[in-house]
């Protein structure tokens, strides 16, 4: 497996599906789904600036692909009835490209820094100063000659939006007055997605295939809208155009999308760790290997999703499978092996506490 389709289940999007991404954006806080802890404390920050007659606090959300910080960046501009500027990290390669994106905001205006930890590093520090004291000290002139000429910027809302908070410098995280970590979801909040989504697609979604679709997306709401595309265009070709539970069941095993979001690379790196090597421990690059992928692919795009999931445990001496994975690929452990009878005692092979 050289060559490995990662679109199904992949929490990223490319252009053209974050065009149709658009479509199917909630426009309003009422109409965003799940986060129900975010939901309340942005909508308490928002409503609290507004009886002030004030900008509200810089946001910072922080999460995965596919979690809707983008679609709640555009909503916080909604719900403040405010413009909304959108520019991103990677754009900000001189300090001078952010100091023309700060000089020309309105008041009260939205500035959404998507992808904000990949922003130049001299441009923080012009940042900072900008969101402390709405002022941009403009550099005029080139070397000893150079001097700083403090312009005032109108005052605006901050929202940045990083998949990576941990890269994020602590000063300039410290300068945002409201933190969103976006979770992923539940089962039935991607339920109440999916048939949101069906309703805007004009899709007959039954519920039990509702359930069944959101039981299959990793938590993502990404994922949970692109798996309802495929299994309308099912229903459409092979169907009658109803989206029900075989229909369903069907089109995602087609895609080779298991109960539990699995795919093939996924299941193909379960199989290799209980078959080959009796649940583990083995070693990253071994098992990679095995699978004929290269050890970063099978960290990067596996693994993450594989131990959250609780189906493998990343110990001091190589990777374990979980009783979990024994059970969903429908295999028996070996009386030795690392979560049979016989764990070890130093509890080395104890599952990881978090994800
Ligand atoms: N809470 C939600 N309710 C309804 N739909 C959602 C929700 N969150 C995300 N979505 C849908 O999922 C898709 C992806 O969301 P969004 O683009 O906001 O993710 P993101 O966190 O910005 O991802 P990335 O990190 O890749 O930019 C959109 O189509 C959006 O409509
Ligand atoms: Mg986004």
């Amino acid at each position: 497996m050289a060559e490995h389709e990662r679109d199904v289940v992949s929490p990223d999007a490319d252009l053209d599906e974050r065009a149709l991404e658009g479509a199917l954006r909630p426009k309003r806080l009422e109409d965003f789904v799940g986060q129900e802890r975010v939901r309340e404390q942005l909508s308490l920050v928002l409503r609290g600036a507004q009886r002030r007659g004030r900008a509200p606090d810089h946001v910072l959300m922080s999460g995965g692909p596919g979690l809707g910080k983008t679609t709640l960046a555009m909503i916080i501009a909604a719900e403040l009835g405010a413009p909304l500027r959108i520019t991103s990290g990677p754009a900000i390669e001189r300090s001078g490209d952010l100091a023309a994106v700060l000089s020309t905001l309105q008041e009260g205006e939205v500035l959404f820094l998507d992808e904000i930890h990949r922003m130049a590093r001299p441009a923080e520090e012009m940042l900072y100063v900008a969101m402390e004291d709405f002022r941009v000290d403009v550099v005029v002139g080139k070397g000893p000659g150079a001097t700083a000429i403090p312009l005032d910027i109108a005052p605006f809302t901050l929202v940045g939006a990083t998949t990576r908070a941990g890269l994020l410098p602590a000063p300039l995280r410290d300068r945002f007055g409201f933190t969103a970590h976006m979770d992923f979801y539940r089962a039935d909040e991607l339920e109440l997605i999916l048939r949101r989504s069906a309703g805007l697609l004009a899709a007959d979604l039954d519920d039990d295939a509702a359930a069944e679709i959101a039981g299959r997306s990793r938590g993502t709401p990404r994922i949970a809208n692109r798996l309802l595309r495929r299994v309308r265009d099912y229903a459409d070709v092979r169907g009658d155009g109803r989206l029900t539970l075989d229909i369903a069941r069907s089109a995602l095993s087609l895609y080779e999308v298991d109960v539990q979001g699995l795919d093939r690379l996924d299941r193909a790196v379960l199989d290799a760790l209980l078959r080959r090597f009796r649940g583990g421990p083995v070693g990253l690059s071994t098992l990679a290997v095995s699978v004929g992928e290269e050890p970063e692919t099978v960290e990067v795009v596996a693994e993450p999703f594989l131990v959250r999931s609780g189906f493998i445990a990343r110990t001091p001496r190589g990777r374990v499978a979980t009783p979990e994975a024994w059970a969903h690929m429908g295999l028996t452990a070996p009386p030795d092996a690392a979560f049979g009878a016989g764990a070890p005692a130093d509890g080395a092979a104890a599952p990881a506490a978090g994800p």
